[in-house]
Formats: C-alpha cells, structure tokens, sequence
C-alpha cells in the first residue's frame, strides 16, 4: 500500500455511499453539486508567482527549531543498541557496565520497558502509521538484524553513546530467511494493497505476445534503497502528567500522535506532536521505534529524551525501499502498436508489514493495449519492514516498463517518443474511465523540441568525443492524482487597525517543500487578501483535520480545505454584516474575497470591507472550520501527473564511468502554483532518480541480513559534481477537476528517470544494463 492508495483506497470507500445516488459531476466543476470554480481556468493573482518559502530565512539563519533542536528542562539523550542477528531471541543482557558509565541515568530493556500496545500498522486505519505489527521492546523476540534491543539515557549524547556499547547482549539464534532465492523458496504470495489485489488482467496477454510479429521479453531488477533525508530522524519528547508532548520530524503529524496514543493507551488530545520543520522526509519521516522507545524510556526515568540517530541508526531502523524483480513484455504490430502489455514480477517484505513495492501502478494507465497483464507478488524475508520511498512503485516501475518500450523502438527501428506517442490511450485502459487532463504529447513535443532530441544518434555507440561516447534517452512517467479526505481548514480573521490578518490552520506537514508557501498563496487568493497578512498554522497534532504529506496529495488536499473555509467565512461575515451592508440580500454563493472586502460577483462594486463588517459587528476575530469536499473527483476520472523526460549521457570508454551530461523534464501537472518550489521539488527528483540510475543500493548481507554500507560514505548519493544543470519546463495545463486544477509535483519528478538514463547509456554504447544500479564494472566490456 503506497501512501496514495491509501488515499484513493480511504476516498473509494468514504464515498461509497455518496456514489450510488451521485449525479455526474459537470465537465469543469470538482465541487460535485456546486458551481464551476471561476478560478481555475485563470492565472490569476498569486497563483503561478514564483514566490520564495516562507521560512526560508528562518532556516538558513538557524532559527527554524527542528526536532533535535527543542530542548526541555533536565531532559537527556538516548542511544540505542541494535540486534545483531536476523531471527532468534535475546539470550542475556549484561547492563553492569552500562549502567556504571558516567552520566548514565537509565538503561532500559524488555525486561524493565513499560507495557505498551504494538503500534497499529499503516493501513490498518485511517491514522494507524506503525511501520509493522510488532511490539516494541516488549519481549526477547528479534525480528531483524538491526532491531532496537536496549536503550541508555545519559545526561549527554556521548555518555549515552559511550554506554550503549558497553552493553554485553548475547543472542541465540533460529532459522531465519535472509536471502531472496531462500525467500522465494518458502512461498510466493500474491501482492496486496488494504485487500486489493496487485492484479490486471485483460484479455489474454500471453497468447497476444506470443503472436504478435514484434516482442520484447525481459527481466529488470532494482535494488534495495535506504532513505537518506538530510536530517537524520529524531524526536524530542517529554510527559506533562499523564499527557506526552513531541517535537518530531514529520510528514505525517496527526497520524502519528493518533497512534502514539494508542501504544500508550492514551486519548488522542493526550498526545502533542508538533513538527513545523523537517529536514526532507521522501516517505521515511513517519513513526518508527526510536519515538515509541523514547517516550518509554522518558517515563521510566521521569525525565524529558531526545533521540536522535546516528545515520547508522536510520539505516538499521528506518525501513527503505524494498528491491524488485520485473518481467516486462510488450508484443507489437509492424508499426509499433501494442498488442501485448505484460509487467509482472516479485518484491520482498517482511513476515510483518504490508508493503509491496507496487511497481504496476504506473503501468496502469500509461499506454493503450488491448491485452494486459499486471502482477505484484511478493516473498518474505526476515529483514527490517520496508515501506515508502518517493513515487513508491513507479520509480522503479518505470525504470522496467520505459527500459522495455526503448528496447522495442530499437527492435522496430522507431524513434522511441513517437513509438510512445502511438500508443497513447484515449482512456484509461486499466479502469476505462476518461482522462481529467492529459497532455503529455504536449510535454513530449515541446521537451523533444527544447533538448534537441533530433541530434540523437540513430545507432547506439556512433557519437563519440575523445575516449567518452555520448548517447541520448527518454522515458515517460505517471504519477497518480490523489486527494485523500480528511483535510480541515480553520481560518481566523481579526481585525488590525484599519485592516484584517487571518491566520489560515491546516493539519498539515511541511518537509521542505514549501508546504506553508504553497498554503499561503492558495489562502491569500481566496480570501483576496495580500500574503504578509496571512499566517500559516500547520505541523502541530493540535490543529484540527488530519492531512499528510504523503503521495503528492498534500496541496490538492489542503486546497479543497481552504477553498470549503473561505466559502464558511464568507456565509459567516455575511451574517455579521447584516441588513445595513451594501451586501444585504446577497447568497453565500453570490459573494466573493476581492481585495480585503466581500464583493458581490455579479457586481462588484456593491462591496464592503472585511474590517468594516467586522468593525460594525463589534466583532475582534471571526472564525470558521471547515472540511474539504470529498474527494468525488477520483471516482469520476483517471487523474495523473505526467512528465516526458531526455536524458544525455557521456559513457568514458577507459574507465566505464558515466556522466550525465544533460536533462531536461518536461512535466504536465496541471497548473503549477508555486514554479520556485515546484521547479526544486521536480529537479529534487529528478536528482534522486539519477542516484537511482547509477549509484544508490543498499548493500544486504544475504548470509545474516546485516546492511553492509548503513553511511553516506560507503552508501552513494549523487552530490553537486555528479549532477548537471537540470531543465525543467511544464504545460501549465489547469485540470478543471482538481482544486486549484493543480495535481501533485513531489514524485513524478523521480518516476521514469532512471529508465531515460538507461535508455541514454544504451544509446551511447549500445550496451542495455537491466539490472540498477548502472555501475562502471557493468560497462567495461
Ligand atoms: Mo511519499 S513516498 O508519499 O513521501
């Protein structure tokens, strides 16, 4: 289960009900039942500005306060000591000499750790977020070689470090599964998502491949990743009496305190989480043990924690991206037409979560055949519990199907943008319902066009400059729109000398995106306000509604809430302003936010100020709640973020290395809000998926299931010298069915990325690497 189907999965079921009596939405609303939202089609205002984030100063100065930057009266610091083998249990645990280390003020174990409930895994609820159904320190028991086994508060970090490594654990082990043929050998499973099948089938797609006069057939594999956000994970906690208070790092701050309240048996309005800043999140900055053990452990003590990780420590507790083996088929008419559409495969989890990498959900929708089959099935290992890592699926998803369909271009003699653009569906193919806004052509057109794809040479290995030879690459990818329920605005408008502020709540997460900046343009636009007067409440569990930066939803989610409050506020100052208002007489739905007042729309001269309604009414602050809209639109139209990305590559023919030399994105998204922080979070992924092509694995000891390379130094990123200046350019096509007509940038910029870098490396040297990461030993041949 991706963080987006949740969403689709929670909005499916939420609005089962509603759908039966549902009356079709007209072709330019997304408000079912409503009006069509005159704002989307223009650019108008704030919205399409490039404005810069809000607390970017605070970051850069150090005054934004992130999670290990909180500090409470007499608190001090955990370290935590990490299991050694993959399955068996703790034998003995000698805490003699931890516990006489200097500083040392509590080591706690399973033996002494309070009794708490296992955290409720992801998808069990609608805020259940545990990474797994296991307990937390509560028994002998070891899962994975890297579970948290003891930890040691100490008055500072190094005491505490220092501690933990004189702990003397001994462990005795049991059979345990760590490698994949020995996975593979216990059992295959098919894959599920909530209980729905990882499954499409249509048509008979083996006999279709079989007969059609062009087949492609391979095996793609890509490799366990770990997350690597630049700030480690990290929580500062402490308990009031019986209430408990979290400065974490978040992306999902309701979700998360719900179920910290349900390991302790706490009421929800018991637990205070706040994260107003994260230092990137890409899936990972969720709930993991370190929070649950830390709060264990400050109540055990009676003394405020910080834990932070060590890098190591994510590595060993923070679950990554799970590795895949896909099969990709595609038969095909003489003139490139799919006939055939097979993508099907394996994926590895653990005996206790539910994650299956779902590597078919881009396939989905992306190109028109008329026999499909597309299948996730999944193996178990005894490993630590995988779980998102941007564009979970369609990363590495694409990376199969756009190395494949390049494959079939090459077979053909096509050039592989138009063999794509011929195979463009006029519906989606998987679930027949039409497209709410499509216009990759547009993206492909126009990017081909920008790069320079003409000068790509038609026989791979034929340019060559000095020892390196260059070649060019391109991919498609989708990413779903999502829009999950749940999202709640609470505006409060007060009145400010001749004028009003209005502070704008929304139960949301901020990773560095620009998040707040976002929010704040959409809340500035409809309340027809300029931006310094709007103020920006979110990361904070407090906050009403329950969002969550997860599967590029946030923004849709957080608009359809701040669109619904701004329509609340206008029904509630209409009410305050009363007979004596030019505006008397006058609907909700009659009345606009226009330049600091209420304006009739029809005409907008019979206005009056929001200060003088306010001022009239003796009124200091107005304010209102307000749910978003149901997510309908979802049920209504295959919605996807799409991009058309080029790739050059320089392959040196000595040493093997590979450069990229030049990228260019070409993204249809709907309208774009913010181009600054979009144009960072396409380039952000699109830098990530690079890494993917040709560097990031996590090294897993298949003999004891130990990661081999849990550092920065031994695990490679792509740093400023491996990435070259990045185009990015977009259609800036509003989607009449989305809030804002916007759809989600976060992880499409990733998705594809690592098939067009392939697909360039094969142009360059004519050499295909099916297997990632594209390492030099793999083109020295
Ligand atoms: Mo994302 S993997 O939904 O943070």
């Amino acid at each position: 289960m991706s963080i987006v189907d949740t969403a689709r999965q929670a909005a499916q079921g939420l609005v089962q009900g509603a759908l039966e009596k549902l009356v079709p939405l007209a072709p330019d609303n997304w408000i079912p039942g409503g009006k069509p939202d005159p704002l989307i089609a223009r650019k108008h205002g704030l919205i399409g500005q490039p404005v810069s984030r809000l607390d970017g100063s605070l970051k850069v100065t150090g005054a934004a306060a992130f999670a290990a930057e909180h500090r409470f009266d007499n608190m001090v610091y955990a370290a935590l000591a990490y299991a050694t083998i993959p399955r068996g249990r703790i034998a003995a645990i000698d805490t003699g000499a931890a516990e006489a280390a200097p500083g040392v003020v509590l080591v706690m174990t399973h033996r002494n750790a309070p009794r708490m409930a296992p955290p409720p895994a992801f998808g069990s609820s609608p805020t259940a977020v545990g990474p797994a159904d296991l307990p937390i320190l509560q028994d002998d028991r070891i899962h994975w070689n890297g579970q948290p086994v003891a930890c040691v508060l100490a008055e500072t970090q190094e005491q505490a470090d220092h501690a933990a490594a004189l702990l003397v654990i001994t462990y005795e082990a049991e059979p345990s599964t760590t490698d994949l043929a020995g996975a593979k050998a216990n059992g295959i499973e098919p894959g599920l998502f909530m209980g729905q099948p990882l499954l499409n089938e249509i048509g008979d797609a083996e006999a279709a491949l079989a007969a059609a006069p062009h087949r492609v057939d391979h095996i793609y594999r890509t490799p366990r990743h770990n997350h690597n956000p630049i700030e480690p994970h990290a929580a500062t906690l402490a308990w009031i009496g019986d209430d408990l208070v979290i400065h974490d790092a978040s992306q999902m701050v309701t979700q998360q305190a719900q179920t910290m309240a349900d390991v302790f048996g706490l009421r929800t309005d018991q637990v205070r989480l706040t994260s107003p800043y994260v230092g990137g999140g890409f899936g990972s900055k969720g709930l993991w043990d370190h929070q649950v053990i830390a709060a264990a452990a400050a109540r055990l003590a009676n003394r405020p924690v910080r834990v932070a990780l060590s890098r190591e420590g994510v590595y060993r507790i923070v679950g990554g991206r799970t590795l895949t083996e896909q099969r990709v088929a595609i038969g095909a008419t003489n003139d490139g037409k799919f006939e055939a559409l097979i993508h099907t495969g394996l994926t590895v989890m653990t005996p206790h979560n539910a994650m299956p990498e779902p590597f078919i959900l881009g396939t989905r929708a992306a190109y028109a055949a008329p026999n499909m089959l597309l299948k996730v099935e999944v193996a178990r290992m005894n490993m630590l519990a995988n779980t998102f890592m941007r564009a979970p699926g369609e990363a590495v998803g694409t990376f199969a199907l756009e190395s494949a369909i390049d494959e079939l271009a090459s077979d053909l003699g096509m050039d592989p943008v138009e063999l794509r653009i011929r195979n463009e569906p006029d519906a989606d193919p998987t679930s027949g319902l039409p497209f709410s806004s499509r216009h990759i052509v547009e993206a492909w057109r126009r990017g081909a066009e920008r790069f320079g794809w003409d000068a790509r040479p038609a026989t791979p290995g034929s340019r060559q400059d000095g020892e390196w030879r260059i070649g060019m690459g391109c991919a498609t990818g989708t990413y779903p729109y999502y829009r999950m329920p749940g999202a709640e605005a609470r505006i409060t408008m007060t009145r400010d000398g001749d004028d009003v502020r209005a502070k704008v709540e929304v139960a949301a997460a901020e990773m560095g995106m620009g998040t707040a900046t976002t929010t704040a343009i959409v809340a500035a636009e409809r309340l027809g306000l300029p931006m310094e007067r709007i103020e920006i409440g979110y990361g904070d569990s407090a906050i009403p509604g329950a969002i969550m930066a997860g599967g590029s939803q946030q923004t849709a989610a957080i608009g359809a809430a701040v669109i619904a409050a701004q329509a609340e506020l206008v029904t509630a100052l209409l009410k305050l302003a009363g007979n004596d208002s030019p505006l008397a007489g006058l609907s909700a739905d009659e009345v606009g936010s226009d330049a600091g007042a209420l304006a009739s729309l029809a005409e907008p001269s019979r206005r009056e100020s929001y200060v003088s309604i306010l001022t009239r009414a003796q009124r200091d602050s107005v304010t209102v709640t307000k749910a978003g809209s149901m997510p309908l639109e979802l049920m209504h139209w295959s919605m996807h973020s799409h991009s058309a990305l080029f790739c050059e590559v320089r392959v040196n023919t000595v040493t093997g290395e590979t450069r990229i030399s030049r990228f260019l994105g070409a993204f249809d998204c709907g309208r774009i809000l913010n181009p600054k922080t979009a144009a960072s979070q396409f380039r952000g992924g699109i830098i990530m998926g690079l890494g993917m092509a040709l560097m990031e694995e996590t090294l897993f000891d298949e003999r004891n299931g130990r990661i081999m390379n849990p550092s920065l130094s031994e695990y490679h990123l792509p740093v400023h010298l491996d990435v070259p200046e990045i185009d990015v350019i977009w259609t800036d096509i509003a989607d009449p069915h989305t809030p804002m007509g916007a759809h989600g940038v976060g992880e499409i910029g990733i998705t594809g990325v690592a098939a067009a870098v392939a697909n360039a490396v094969y142009n360059a040297t004519g050499i295909r690497i099916r297997d990632l990461p594209i390492t030099l030993d793999n083109l020295m041949r």
